[in-house]
């Protein structure tokens, strides 16, 4: 759809499209000269998109590259191949000046509420900063700006839960929970579009995850919201997430609407993510087949060829490690990467297409079914992977 199109948010034009990105990090080394001698590839090929108002969760475990996709996505850093466009727009290589008043649109919330907050700066300045920065209120000197902005800011203190009396504290004398609802009220302070958040819980305490993720939904609500929602594991994404994409070493390998992939995970390795949330009733949880994955990530430097979960997969073939399977879109929003797919019948496989977004160093075979470990019994679902008793 063309930009201006776009800019009048016709329906149907995602805010994000993401598009064979990637994002390669150089290792140099040499005393003279700084050679190139490997490259990290944190993010190798990934394409998606997100509508507005829509919550794209990015799961995986640590090192897997969802900080490094994020930061893609807000063109913080500067993809070595492939697009971004934000709301229709191609972003991929505007200079920091012309990414300037796109940066109003575009917010990120941290990990760590306790780094991401100046020490030495009350939580009116730190909250007030963007809109002074971006010119959103009168410009100093007589004393205008800073009429304007304390009403704002304190309204925005007490919409995040904060009470607004506590303007003018320093970051240390709140809670970690109060901290992220700080960093929440700065992010949303330039009344932005779209807002990624990166593992915003995950220096929480569970009780306290709650409370902020569901703070986070009332403002989607309200604010007419677009979220990416980063988590290194599936059970925090799982409500607030409309659609989940599930990375591993710098792939994409599967994408679908949340609920059916909990349902029915098609990659192995959602499979073993998934297997890793505890259920809370302790009969079922002992009947469910876990999926244990075995030692760490592989190096993003030199990452095992064709399918790159070959290394750690109970159900890899010789051909896992011969061809990189393509992205195969099984209807519905359902893609997943996998030669040996799990839940799924021959029916689905033979309706199944090449998804678009497939990566271009993916080979063209479609999937088959059963791997090393076929008919056993698929982790973190009641199904199997026996096509006759799978889910249609
Ligand atoms: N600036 C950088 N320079 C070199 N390597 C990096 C840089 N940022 C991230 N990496 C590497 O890229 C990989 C992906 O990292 P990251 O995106 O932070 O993963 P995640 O957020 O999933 O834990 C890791 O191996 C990490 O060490
Ligand atoms: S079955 Fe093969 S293609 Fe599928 S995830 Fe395992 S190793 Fe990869
Ligand atoms: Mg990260």
């Amino acid at each position: 759809m063309s930009e201006a199109a776009a800019e009048r948010g016709e329906p149907g034009t995602p805010l994000v499209e993401v598009s064979h990105l990637k994002q390669y990090f150089p290792i140099k080394s040499g005393l003279l000269i700084d050679r190139e001698v490997a490259r990290v590839h944190a993010v190798d090929d990934v394409s998606f998109s997100i509508s507005p108002g829509e919550t794209f969760g990015i799961v995986g475990e640590s090192g897997c590259g969802k900080s490094t996709l994020s930061r893609c996505v807000l063109r913080l850093l500067e993809p070595t191949d492939g697009t971004v466009r934000f709301a229709g727009r191609d972003i991929t290589d505007l200079s920091r000046r012309e990414l300037r008043p796109l940066r109003r649109e575009m917010q990120m919330i941290f990990q760590d509420p306790y780094a991401s907050l100046n020490p030495r700066k009350r939580v009116g300045q730190i909250v007030g900063d963007p809109m002074r920065l971006h010119k959103t209120v009168p410009k100093d000197g007589d004393g205008a700006a800073k009429e304007a902005v304390k009403p704002r800011v304190q309204a925005l203190l007490e919409r995040v839960g904060l009470n607004p009396e506590h303007y003018n504290r320093f970051p240390h004398e709140f809670s970690g929970g109060q901290r992220q609802r700080i960093g929440i009220a700065r992010a949303l302070a330039l009344e932005p579009r779209l807002i990624v958040a990166d593992e915003p819980v995950s220096a929480l305490d569970v009780s306290i995850q709650a409370q902020i993720v569901n703070l986070l939904d009332e403002l989607q609500d309200e604010f007419g919201l677009t979220y990416v929602f980063v988590a290194h594991d599936l059970g925090v994404v799982r409500h607030v997430s409309d659609r989940v994409g599930v990375m591993y070493l710098g792939k994409l390998v599967e994408v679908s609407p949340a609920d059916e992939l909990y349902s029915r995970p098609i990659h192995p390795y959602t499979a073993a993510l998934l297997s890793a949330i505890p259920i809370p009733d302790p009969r079922r949880n002992q009947a469910r087949e876990r999926i244990v994955l075995e030692g760490d990530v592989p190096s993003p430097i030199d990452p095992p060829a064709a399918c790159r979960f070959h290394t750690r997969c109970p159900r890899a073939t010789e051909l896992c490690s011969q061809i990189e399977p393509p992205l195969v879109d099984y209807g519905g929003g359902h893609l997943a990467a996998c030669h040996h797919p799990l839940n799924v019948t021959p029916a689905d496989v033979a309706r199944a297409t090449i998804a678009p977004e497939t990566p271009a160093s993916a080979g063209d075979t479609m999937p088959q079914l059963g791997g090393s470990e076929a008919g056993g019994t698929v982790a973190g679902s009641s199904s199997s992977s026996d096509p006759s008793s799978s889910s249609s």
